[in-house]
């Protein structure tokens, strides 16, 4: 049995297994698959996702998908849109899944499940729901995750015709932010890291892709009262910066990953035919500035309204993105950052998972 933490996010899925160091990231895109005429094959599987997924839990069945980088490039590919919800997605499980399969034959977790070629790869996970959909979807979205699935390798290099499948025995799910929290207030062995973080009340801005999670956690517990989360995120602003490049310079990026994917690089430049070439620069900090101060307002409006807070943590795969925006938006009010923020809530949850598995076993 694995043990894992996965960060089901509408941008992207994190895994974590114990024991294994580096992350397994997978872009949330998956288009319908075909034969695909291969000229050259790709140098690493994670570039040519290629799959069959077969779950109880999905409306479509043993369905033909490309998954992450594979689907980016794809005009059929689906991102995600504000009115979709993670606990009840039928996309975010087909990556989900065909994460947790990657990550065990990589991890070389997977058995022989005494069916034929089939291997098999067993799991405990640690995953979460954004503040707001928690109280309503956990349940729903805990016996969506448990079961038997299954994902079948098809052009995907080292893993042609390699089928997993995926059991999944138990899933303990936690809260967006508040798990970033608890890691990092805590060392791997679950021992306290920092007293301030743990004794403290902490709170926490938490920018994804659809959801900004509010959490405030008091003692590492999470309050009730004042917990919120707002339905806004990055995808909105990439949208709109999307629209406005096209509208510009008359170039179209095909997804909002394939944008995200020059910003991280600082790579602002916009190439025409003929070597025209312009830079969307002003366009992205226009946006940009315009989430930090939406963001600003919100974290001011939070913390007055409960003062009590002693530090606000800035956190997620937006606050890397509008870092520098943000800080020149708060002006006086300190917010701090971490590296790696995206990374935060994944790790969180592998530790709340081996937190429940220990405890129960003396229980
Ligand atoms: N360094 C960066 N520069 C620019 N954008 C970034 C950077 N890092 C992450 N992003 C973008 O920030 C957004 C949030 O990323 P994150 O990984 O937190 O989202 P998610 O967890 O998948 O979404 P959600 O929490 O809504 O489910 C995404 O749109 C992502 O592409
Ligand atoms: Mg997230």
């Amino acid at each position: 049995m694995k043990l894992a933490g996965i960060d089901i996010g509408n941008d992207s899925i994190k895994v974590v297994l114990d024991g294994v160091r580096e992350p397994l990231v997978i872009q949330n895109i998956v288009a319908p698959g075909y034969e695909r005429h291969i000229l050259q094959e790709e140098d690493s599987p994670l570039k040519a996702l290629d799959v069959v997924v077969h779950s109880p839990r999905l409306s479509k069945n043993s369905q033909r998908y490309f998954v992450g980088l594979l689907a980016m490039e794809n005009e059929d590919s689906m991102e995600l849109e504000e009115t979709d919800n993670k606990a009840v997605s039928d996309q975010s499980l087909i990556v989900a899944l065909t994460a947790l399969a990657y990550a065990g034959i990589v991890s070389q977790s997977v058995t022989n499940s005494g069916y034929g070629n089939i291997e098999e790869v067993e799991y405990t996970l640690g995953t979460g729901l954004p503040v707001r959909s928690y109280s309503y979807y956990n349940k729903m979205f805990e016996d969506r995750l448990v079961g038997e699935h299954e994902v079948t390798f098809l052009t995907t290099p080292t893993l042609r015709n390699r089928k997993v499948k995926v059991s999944i025995r138990r899933a303990v799910i936690s809260i967006e932010g508040a798990a970033a929290l608890f890691h990092m207030a805590t060392h791997d062995n679950l021992q306290v890291r920092d007293e301030e973080l743990h004794q403290g009340c902490i709170g926490i801005c938490e920018i994804g892709a659809l959801t900004t999670d509010f959490p405030v956690i008091n003692k590492m517990s999470i309050d009730n009262q004042f917990s919120t989360g707002e339905q806004i995120g990055m995808a909105t602003y990439l949208d709109s910066i999307i629209r406005d490049v096209e509208d510009q310079y008359g170039y179209r990026f095909p997804s909002r990953a394939k944008l995200v994917q020059r910003i991280k690089k600082n790579d602002f430049t916009i190439r025409r035919i003929g070597e025209g070439q312009s830079s969307m620069k002003q366009v992205v900090d226009l946006y940009f500035s315009r989430a930090a101060n939406k963001i600003v307002d919100l974290i001011k409006k939070r913390w007055k309204k409960h003062p009590d807070i002693q530090c606000f943590y800035v956190i997620g795969g937006g606050a890397a993105a509008l870092r520098s925006y943000i800080i020149e938006a708060a002006g006086p009010i300190k917010l701090r950052f971490v590296d790696e923020s995206e990374l935060l809530n994944v790790n969180g949850y592998l530790k709340l998972a081996k937190n429940k598995v220990n405890h129960n076993q003396y229980t």
